[in-house]
């Protein structure tokens, strides 16, 4: 990577295929998740040596409500042990917690816990993690355009204004793990220029070094914006 080569400000990341690789070892889907949590951990804690200002993560859309009861139950119990474990880390880590996505939506027990998290970490100047909670981009559009609307101009400038991202930096690099090649209702406004990575690699077994390697992927790729 030369010394001008574009460096990724923000990256988003679509942690999919917990289910196959829990299938492919016969074991429950839970513990599939249970290893997505861990691969977070452990990428939380390599980010920073990437000097990512952002980085979003896909981890409840607004069409995961369609999964089992049982499914949806053991994902809001991981995510509530995940901040009970991992809050303190990331917080003396200088990480700035954000959620994208309508997370009001959860139960009373999770919504505090999340809450308690944001405010922890809300003076932190470091790496900002903003987790996508009860996220689908249809949703967050349609809020957006509403807010726009209200304030008088329906404008892309207006709009884009009003989205959960608006305090991030311009989208940079999207990546989707385990070969599924769509975006699922993700960030569909910000991807608009964002570079695209399709990887084979199921979520729990994606490491620091397949960032790194997404990132030096990214450095070689030419943005054009439609200009030539
Ligand atoms: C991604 O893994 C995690 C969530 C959507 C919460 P999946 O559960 O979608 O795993 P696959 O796609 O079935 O393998
Ligand atoms: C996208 O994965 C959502 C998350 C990773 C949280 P899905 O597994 O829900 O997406 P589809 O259903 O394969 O498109
Ligand atoms: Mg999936």
């Amino acid at each position: 990577m030369t010394d001008d080569a574009p460096r990724a400000r923000h990256v988003a990341i679509i942690m999919d295929g917990n289910g196959r690789w829990a299938k492919k070892r016969h074991l429950p889907r839970a513990m599939g998740h249970q290893r997505g949590v861990e691969a977070v951990r452990k990428l939380v804690r390599g980010a920073r040596e990437f000097g990512l200002e952002a980085l979003t993560i896909y981890a409840f859309s607004t069409e995961n409500w369609r999964r089992p009861d049982e499914e949806i139950s053991d994902l809001m119990a991981l995510m509530k042990r995940f901040i009970l474990s991992d809050l303190d880390e990331m917080a003396d880590n200088g990480i700035r917690l954000k959620i994208i996505g309508d997370y009001r939506a959860f139960a009373s027990d999770v919504v505090e816990l999340i809450e308690g998290a944001l405010a922890r970490t809300a003076d932190n100047t470091g790496t900002i993690l903003a987790v996508a909670l009860n996220y689908g981009s249809h949703d967050e559009i349609a809020r957006a355009a509403a807010k726009a609307a209200a304030k008088g101009a329906v404008t892309p400038e207006a709009i884009e204004a009003e989205l959960d991202t608006a305090d991030l930096p311009p989208l940079d690099l999207l990546i989707r793990t385990s070969g599924e090649e769509r975006l699922s209702n993700f960030l569909l406004w910000q991807a608009a220029y964002a570079e695209l990575i399709f990887t084979e690699v199921l979520w729990p077994d994606f490491t620091a070094e397949h960032l790194g390697a997404a990132l030096e992927t990214f450095a070689q790729r030419e943005r054009r914006y439609g200009g030539r």
